[in-house]
Parts: C-alpha cells; sequence; structure tokens
C-alpha cells in the first residue's frame, strides 16, 4: 500500500470496528481514519486500541447523515484506498420500536459513504451486513446463495436494503468493486481484555446478558425451550469478534488483488456450527467455572428458531478459517466483562 493512502472505519468506535481497528493497525503501512459519532461506543476505546497497538491513527467525531461535515473533514486525504463501513444501529428489538430511527440512520449514512466513493473515486468498500438478511429461512446451513426472505425486523431490512443499494453503486460505476460481509452472531472480546462488547445501556444480545448475569448486574431469561430443536433453545452461529475482524483484513486484500470476479462479493461470516442457548450457557459454565442462574421465558419477538452459515466460500475465496471455539468467545467475553467490573 502506498504510504499516503488511507482506509477509512466508520464505526470505528464500536464492537466490530474497533476490533478490526486493531487487526488494520497491525498490518505494516496502513494509515487510518477512524470515523464515529459515539451514538453506541465510545471515544475510550481508541485508548486502549493505541495501548494494544501502540500504533497512531486519525480520528473525527462526526455524523454520517451529514453529507457535507462527511466531505469537508476527509478533503484533507490526498488519497483514499477504501472504506469500510460498520457505522449502523444493530438492535433487532430496538428497531421494532423505532423503525423510523434505523431507516434514517442506517440507509441514510451508506447513502452518504457511497455518495464520497462516487466523489472521491474510491475504488473498495467493504460493507457490515448480517445473517439477518436471510429472516427465517429452513435452508441450513445457509450458503450465500439462499435466497433472502423477508426480514423479521426493521435492521434486518435495512441490511437487505444496504446490499442492493452497494449493488446498484457497483453495477452502475465499474471502477467500483466491493465485499459484502454477513455476519452471524459476533459474540467474545480482544484476547487481552481491554476491549470487548460495550452495551452504553442495558443489552439485548445473549452474551453480553450472560457476563452481566454472572456478576449480577442482569437477569438472563432464556426465550423459549419448546422450539423444533435438539433442545428446545433456538440455535445461533456465534463467531469470535476477533475472526470477524480479520475476515475485514482479508477482504481488503481480495479487493487489492483484485481476484473477485464480481462487482460485489458476497460472503457468509459464521464457523459453520450451530450452538443453542443452552449450550452456550454451558460453556460458559464450563470456562467460567460458575453456575449461571437463569429462568426460561416466552419466546422473543423476532426471533427465528435456528440459524447457521455454511462458510465454505469465504474460506476458498478469502481464505478465511476461524480460529477461536464457543468456549474461546466465552472465555474471552467473561474476562472482558472481569475487566469492566474492575474499573
Ligand atoms: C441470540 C439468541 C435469543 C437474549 C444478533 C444481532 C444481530 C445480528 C444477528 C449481526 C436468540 C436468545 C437472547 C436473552 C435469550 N448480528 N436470547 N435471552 O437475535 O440472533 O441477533 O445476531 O449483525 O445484529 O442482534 O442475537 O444475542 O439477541 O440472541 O434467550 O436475554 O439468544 O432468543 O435465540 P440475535 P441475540
Amino acid at each position: 500500500m502506498e504510504a499516503q493512502e488511507t482506509i477509512i472505519v466508520t464505526g470505528a468506535a464500536g464492537y466490530i470496528g474497533s476490533h478490526t481497528l486493531i487487526e488494520l493497525l497491525q498490518e505494516q503501512g496502513c494509515k487510518v481514519l477512524a470515523i464515529d459519532n459515539y451514538s453506541n461506543s465510545s471515544a475510550q476505546t481508541y485508548q486502549r486500541i493505541k495501548q494494544i497497538t501502540s500504533a497512531t491513527f486519525e480520528v473525527k467525531e462526526l455524523d454520517l447523515c451529514d453529507y457535507a461535515t462527511l466531505k469537508k473533514e476527509t478533503n484533507y486525504l490526498p488519497t483514499i484506498r477504501a472504506i469500510i463501513h460498520f457505522a449502523a444501529y444493530k438492535s433487532v428489538p430496538e428497531s421494532v420500536k423505532n423503525p423510523l430511527a434505523y431507516y434514517h440512520n442506517n440507509i441514510s449514512s451508506l447513502n452518504n459513504v457511497l455518495r464520497l466513493c462516487e466523489e472521491r473515486q474510491i475504488q473498495q468498500f467493504i460493507f457490515s451486513s448480517s445473517c439477518s438478511v436471510y429472516g427465517n429461512t429452513h435452508q441450513l446451513p445457509v450458503t450465500e446463495q439462499t435466497p433472502v426472505q423477508k426480514a423479521e425486523s426493521p435492521y434486518g431490512h435495512t441490511k437487505q436494503i444496504g446490499e442492493e443499494m452497494v449493488a446498484a453503486f457497483a453495477n452502475a460505476n465499474p471502477w467500483f468493486s466491493a465485499v459484502v460481509l454477513r455476519y452471524f452472531n459476533p459474540v467474545g472480546a480482544h484476547h487481552s481484555g481491554l476491549i470487548g462488547e460495550l452495551p452504553l445501556n442495558r443489552p439485548n444480545n445473549l452474551v453480553p446478558i450472560i457476563t452481566q448475569t454472572a456478576v449480577g448486574k442482569n437477569q438472563l431469561t432464556v426465550f423459549g425451550n419448546d422450539y423444533s430443536t435438539r433442545d428446545g433453545s433456538c440455535i445461533r452461529d456465534y463467531i469470535h469478534v476477533s475472526d470477524i475482524a480479520k475476515a475485514h483484513l482479508l477482504a481488503i486484500h481480495y479487493l487489492s488483488k483484485q481476484r473477485h470476479k464480481t462487482a460485489v462479493s458476497l460472503f457468509n461470516l459464521g464457523t459453520g456450527y450451530g450452538v443453542s442457548v443452552l449450550e452456550a450457557i454451558n460453556a460458559f459454565e464450563k470456562v467460567s467455572g460458575q453456575k449461571l442462574p437463569y429462568t426460561i421465558g416466552p419466546r422473543r419477538l423476532g426471533d427465528v428458531e435456528a440459524i447457521y452459515a455454511n462458510n465454505t466460500w469465504a474460506q476458498h475465496e478469502l481464505g478465511w478459517v476461524p480460529e477461536n471455539t464457543i468456549e474461546d468467545m466465552m472465555r474471552s467475553a467473561w474476562k472482558w466483562q472481569q475487566t469492566l467490573e474492575s474499573e
């Protein structure tokens, strides 16, 4: 990479963005501009990233829904090689309660970032998408060719719309190429225990609720044990956030080597293994050495019964091989919760 070339990371202080930033900074010769509005993150995360990597990077606090500011604040960059676009609201239940905030934020910010690609001829783009685009599919494991179904939430719908926007932009601009990464269930934390998922409000996701329950700050309810699965609880493909981060680096290399055969390349990022809620709880108890109190409650609206990935395409094309087991994921999440308790 040319020394003056920059990679812009939006949502860089967020959960997956911050873990990807670490991987990017540890790759030699990578200049990074980190953009975030801290609506669901903290600038303190950048201090911890500097502590982990000893690397320097540019930081801008701005709202991507404001194109004039985005353009002005990035004008100083001579060459922008790529944008990795994480910035989005991502809570499934919150999107059901507040759909307009999700459509406005997730679609407008993406539209502005693609507009910047057009104005600055930014040729490489990575879009943070989600297995939520598959909806309640019964074709398991899902491949990248599995037809998307009606989204189960406005969040999932914004990801479906986002993927279509990226494809339409690529079709209209032959010089542009993109990788769309469909994350399954990102969990866990950086092995240092210095950064991790930082729910600023009450978390909705299973793993932070597990670790908060273990320290007495939450009460875990298992949302339904009457599904048609091996133990009655929902099945998901939990994937370590650091494995997800590494996939972004491989996607940058993939775009640079022009090995892609189409303008937009889609990849599932999951382990390929389904884990039930009760199995995830057991894995936590095993690594933490403590019994986790929980109750069984009714099913949660919007939940799909089971979804897990066929990840062979990402392995073949990106050379991506997830390394962490469910125990590794729980061990790192527990270490991160203990860091939070010690502060
Ligand atoms: C997992 C399972 C719940 C909380 C997430 C993200 C979404 C997307 C896909 C990336 C479900 C059960 C949960 C609790 C429970 N990821 N659960 N009690 O809904 O699969 O979606 O992954 O883009 O952004 O939200 O994840 O962690 O909320 O739920 O029983 O207190 O755990 O029913 O079966 P979900 P989740």
